[in-house]
């Protein structure tokens, strides 16, 4: 598959280099693609990773991850223009500036507002409730970590599902978009738990059933 990834921070460069190592095509949409650090990251990720400015990384990809914080998502989907029936997987939480809380809930999420900012699109939300640790490796004894996505639409959700999996994820389908208002709170929750209750960031959620 050839995904973008908008953002070269933690997330952006270990979904990257997890998603190259599985063999799908990455191009990085970043504002510096020629920087030391995207340069160096390209070469972690070896021969299946390369870097674009924004709008060129998306224009062939499969999926587009979208990996830049909160406050520059409004001007970064306006600078990269349409994307409708494009896959867009949101990863965003819309955290407070010193990570005290989030700014919308309940009533309205970032996976519902960056679908706003970006009619037309196929707006998955995923990979918002783990940390980057995690990311590079989710595996936990004999246990995968769980990742909840949901999304509007059927065809968008089995891509980014695959997606997950190809991380080492054990995806968990959450319904639709408007879960994200649960999916954002719950990101707090492990941002609370990490940070301010001792568990540090290699811990994760898990869903068990019976
Ligand atoms: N860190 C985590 O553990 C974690 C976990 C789950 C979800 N998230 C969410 O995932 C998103 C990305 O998190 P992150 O930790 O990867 O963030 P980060 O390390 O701060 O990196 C964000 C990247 O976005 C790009 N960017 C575009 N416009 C920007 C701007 N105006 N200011 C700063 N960076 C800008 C930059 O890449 P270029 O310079 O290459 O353009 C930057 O490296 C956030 O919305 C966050 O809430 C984070």
């Amino acid at each position: 598959m050839q995904i973008a990834i908008l953002g070269t921070g933690g997330v952006g460069a270990a979904l990257g280099t997890r998603w190259a190592a599985a063999r799908h095509a990455v191009t990085f949409g970043s504002r510096a693609p020629g920087s030391e650090k995207v340069q160096q990251l390209i070469a972690t990720c070896g021969s299946n990773a390369s870097a674009k400015p924004p709008r060129e990384a998306i224009a062939t990809a499969d999926a587009i991850l979208f990996a830049v914080p909160w406050p520059a998502a409004r001007e970064t989907l306006v600078q990269i223009g349409d994307l409708s029936g494009r896959t867009l997987i949101d990863c965003t939480n819309p955290l407070l500036s010193d990570l005290s809380g989030i700014e919308l809930g309940h009533v309205i999420s970032a996976g519902e507002q960056i679908a706003a900012w970006a009619p037309g699109a196929k707006v998955v939300k995923a990979f918002n409730t783990a940390s980057v640790k995690v990311m590079l490796n989710p595996q936990f004894g004999d246990h995968r970590a769980t990742m909840f996505y949901c999304g509007d639409d059927a065809a968008a959700k089995l891509t980014v599902r695959q997606l997950i999996e190809d991380v080492g994820f054990d995806p968990v389908d959450a319904g639709s978009l408007t879960s994200s208002r649960y999916l954002e709170p719950l990101a707090m929750l492990y941002i609370h738990l990490a940070f301010r209750q001792g568990f540090g960031s290699n811990c994760a959620f898990k869903i068990m059933r019976r």
